[in-house]
């Protein structure tokens, strides 16, 4: 029955992450998978989450099957948290937002709707972008392509590049866009790149699709919202994939929402009701647990005051370390670049390590990283960061 599947070999990040786990030394460091961890190396139990896990339990409501589309309270939430509480755009009634696995699962559902759509569509990510958008556009049908983004040379964006690339794509191409902390590199684009970016997006036909999976890790939860919303002041149709997996720490329960913003009230309907009826097919539900925490402690002015604290203390943690790492590096091989460190944002950096020198990082420092140099910042603190200082000038010096 399956002996005809191909190989199959999982993306770097998932693969790398297991032999990490399958990896016996207590030494042994995760610098592969987006995943925060605090000043002594644990995933946090943020304070407000377990406030809110409390108050959940303790209510001791049924577990019965939540709305495919999700709370009420929790989409306006999040919208809210898109768009900026009181934003125009919020009564204009033209946006959908529908819970979903993670923001995984909310890239999913925005592939499999325009798939349905548009199956002849092109859709371009970055180059580089996350493993997984290729792979999860291209299992939905579409061919990908990918836009210039990166520069090695600056550690940087190249936005003239990628704007050259976008305004030749065909009309109606699909563009994914990361709002924030791009992943894998760190480097974003400035507001004034976006504030070109976005009209230019209309005038050609494009389909802006947004991944913000980092929202508040970069330089707060509205300055980095910032592109999604100059989206939604242009008046275009677009949709943002949100996780709330680093943000609340929450990796496991897979919280995420999927926002569309249609041209009027009786599309929006109309993209709801499709979306409702793919998910329906798919998974038919989405959970309970971890979107009613995320709710509560969004609803809840104290909690949700404390929560952004504790994000801001998680974001500046990750800026510090970035700092450090960064002049450390800078003045051990000052001809490596490594400064851009300290100006990419979010959990990620690309180091400009080669494969050769990431593969001797793990074998021999037993620090794990991308092989495309793709380094977990967010997971570096100030009992490892000597160490994998060291390690990094070491396979560098070769
Ligand atoms: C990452 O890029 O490491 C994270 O987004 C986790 C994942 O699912 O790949």
């Amino acid at each position: 029955l399956f002996a005809g599947i191909q190989d199959a070999p999982l993306d770097p990040i998932m693969r790398l992450f297991e032999a990490f786990n399958a990896d016996p030394s207590p030494k042994k460091l995760n610098l592969v998978v987006g995943v925060y961890t605090d000043a002594d190396g644990k995933v946090p139990r943020l304070r407000a989450v377990q406030t809110a896990e409390k108050r959940w339990i303790e209510k001791g409501l049924p577990k019965t099957y939540r709305p495919i589309e999700g709370t009420k309270p929790f989409r306006d939430a999040v919208q809210a948290l898109l768009f900026g509480a009181g934003a125009p755009i919020l009564s204009q009634n033209r946006t959908a937002t529908l819970q979903s696995i993670g923001g995984t699962g909310a890239l999913k559902t925005g592939a499999d709707i325009l798939a349905k759509l548009y199956p002849d569509a092109t859709v371009a990510v970055s180059n580089p972008s996350w493993e997984n958008h290729k792979a999860l556009f291209t299992q939905a049908g579409f061919t990908v392509v990918d836009y210039p983004y990166f520069s090695a040379e600056t550690g940087g964006a190249d936005y003239p590049a990628m704007k050259a690339y976008l305004r030749d794509l065909p009309k109606g191409s699909i563009v994914v866009l990361h709002a924030c902390c791009h992943n894998p590199t760190g480097a974003d684009l400035t507001i004034d790149e976006w504030r070109d970016l976005v009209p230019l997006m209309a005038e050609r036909g494009l389909v802006p699709f947004l991944d913000i999976a980092y929202q508040g890790f970069g330089n707060g939860l509205d300055a980095d919202a910032e592109p999604v919303r100059l989206f939604a002041e242009s008046g275009q149709e677009f949709l943002v994939a949100s996780s709330f997996s680093k943000s609340f720490s929450l990796y496991g329960e897979r919280v995420g929402a999927l926002t569309i913003v249609a041209e009027n009230p009786s599309a929006r309907a109309k993209v709801e009701a499709f979306a409702k009826r793919l998910v329906r097919a798919s998974y038919s539900n989405p959970h309970t647990h971890g979107a009613a925490i995320v709710e509560i402690v969004l609803t809840d002015p104290e909690l949700r005051a404390d929560w952004e604290r504790e994000l801001a203390e998680m974001r500046d943690r990750i800026r510090a370390m970035r700092e450090r790492m960064a002049d450390s590096l800078q003045q051990r091989h000052p001809e490596r670049g490594f400064d851009a460190i300290k100006v990419q944002k979010g959990m990620f950096s690309y180091t400009g390590l080669s494969p050769a020198e990431a593969t001797r990082l793990r074998e021999e420092h037993e620090v794990y990283a991308l092989e495309t140099g793709r380094i977990c910042v967010a997971a570096v603190n100030s009992h490892n960061i000597d160490h994998v200082i060291d390690a990094i000038d070491a396979v560098v010096k070769g």
